[in-house]
């Protein structure tokens, strides 16, 4: 079977090298030209764990190529995914769709024989028809003999994971239709791509149009939904002294609720979610079934994020006095991916430094993104070089090596031992042992470094 997906960035990277590596010939195309020579050579645009070997990998054993020129990938192609970037469209939260139906258009003009052409990329309700109305028309214009269908096949990779997630996902979901004489060859020829997974039980959910687009936003709206209850249940406990990591755990443990997605922090972030929730909230306004559920979770992400910068000044008033010198660790929306859109750090960052603290930073490997939205940073090479000289140490982001910080070299550095932790990443316990002061998510706020100095002195 041969494939060809249309824009190569974080979708269409993802979904080619994994088709690859299914054993089907991808081609991959964008309109970059530099980007394409870059990834004939193996580098990858994104940090993805995984990826770029995989797409070195699939190029080897020439199952992957990569191509600016459309009109042939798409001749040849059994399956063309639409996954081009689908941004909020500036001013009213839409997702702007120029790319997607600029897409069809080019589409159109390459297709020979039978063609399913399918939208990968995050699309509001009715794209797919559109999509499928720019084809028609424009075949019709040219006279062309060429067939196709429509499908939407929405994804849901996680960055930071895109690659398990693909080789084993919950689910696939294929949204078809049906023709006039009661055919599905969409369906078939999806069916048939995505065998690989039927084969190690992956449910593949096969719906309607409509329905396939609309469980995408669905799912992202849920989910952003539990992040935004978990979080406003945190601001309760430490209103009334309880953990929110046993409250999430004892609800969790309840079926109907999951345990997964009920981590306290500091808001979401990324490319889905905001964008996402926003663009559903819109299309439900638009077609007068408005969602007030998807609206006040919108909110209270945003009002979130404020919030959290005013929990670090807080938190730094009270150890430290007038000393203004943060350390921050992580600064992307999660770890193991280098994306800052819509980062909780972008919101948090600028609100510390206009309330004049000055930020030592450090991330893994978001640095040279961050450093497109972040002015006014002193960069450090390490976690332990951003808190030298710093007052205190704020966590944003819980990537793997901020989990065992070592806290005597910690304590070295800080002016004052006070770690902000957004992530709940230590024990309340272990904090006290090591005498910091610790402010978490959702869980009593530790004074323990003052309470050793209490205990010394009146022991003295
Ligand atoms: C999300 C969905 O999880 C994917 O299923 C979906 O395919 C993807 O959006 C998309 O629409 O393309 P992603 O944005 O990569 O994936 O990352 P998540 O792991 O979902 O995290 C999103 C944000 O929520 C992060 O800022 C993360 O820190 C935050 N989060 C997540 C929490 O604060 N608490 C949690 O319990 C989970």
């Amino acid at each position: 079977m041969q494939i060809a997906i249309i824009g190569s960035g974080y979708v269409g990277l993802v979904t080619g090298a994994c088709f690859a590596e299914f054993g089907y010939h991808v081609t991959c195309v964008d309109k970059d030209g530099d980007k394409i020579e870059r990834l004939r050579k193996g580098i990858i645009p994104i940090y993805e764990p995984g990826l770029e070997s995989l797409v070195q990998q699939t190029q080897r054993v020439e199952r992957l190529s990569f191509t600016t020129d459309l009109k042939e990938a798409v001749a040849k192609a059994d399956a063309v995914f639409i996954a081009v970037g689908t941004p909020s469209r500036r001013g009213d939260g839409h997702a702007d769709l120029s790319y997607v139906y600029a897409a069809a258009e080019e589409i159109a003009g390459a297709l020979e024989g039978y063609t399913v052409v399918v939208t990968k990329s995050t699309v509001p309700v009715g794209t797919c028809r559109k999509v499928a109305e720019i084809i028609r028309q424009s075949l019709q214009a040219a006279q062309s003999k060429a067939e196709f269908d429509v499908a939407s096949n929405p994804e849901f990779l996680r960055e930071g994971s895109a690659i398990n997630d693909f080789m084993r996902p919950d689910r696939v979901v294929i949204g078809t239709e049906t023709d006039a004489a009661g055919h599905d060859r969409a369906r078939a020829v999806l069916q048939q791509l995505y065998r690989p997974l039927y084969l190690i039980e992956t449910p593949l959910v096969f719906t309607g149009i409509e329905t396939a687009e609309l469980i995408k936003y669905a799912a992202n709206g849920f989910l952003a939904m539990k992040i935004a209850f978990i979080n406003e249940m945190a601001d309760i406990c430490e209103q009334v002294g309880a953990n929110i990591q046993d409250l999430a755990k004892a609800i969790g443990l309840d079926g109907r609720i999951g345990r997964k997605f009920l981590h306290a922090g500091p808001g979401y972030g990324g490319s889905c979610f905001p964008k996402d929730t926003l663009a559903l909230a819109r299309t439900a306004q638009e077609r007068g079934a408005p969602t007030s559920i998807v609206e006040s979770v919108i909110k209270s992400n945003d009002d979130r994020k404020q919030g959290m910068a005013q929990k670090v000044l807080q938190a730094l008033k009270a150890v430290t006095g007038t000393r203004k010198t943060l350390a921050v660790l992580g600064l992307t929306f999660k770890p193991n991916t280098d994306d800052m859109r819509d980062a909780p750090s972008l919101t948090i960052i600028p609100a510390l430094q206009e309330a004049g603290i000055a930020i030592q930073a450090y991330d893994p490997v978001g640095r040279r993104e961050a450093e497109k939205f972040l002015n006014n940073i002193t960069w450090a090479k390490s976690a332990y070089e951003a808190m030298q000289g710093a007052d205190a140490v704020l966590i944003l982001t819980e990537w793997n090596e901020f989990r065992a910080l070592d806290f005597r070299k910690m304590m070295g550095y800080l002016t004052y031992p006070l770690l902000i932790d957004m992530r709940n990443i230590y024990r309340l316990e272990e904090m006290v042992a090591a005498g910091f002061d610790y402010v978490s998510i959702g869980r009593p706020t530790l004074y323990g470094a003052q309470l050793a100095s209490q205990q010394a002195t009146s022991i003295a």
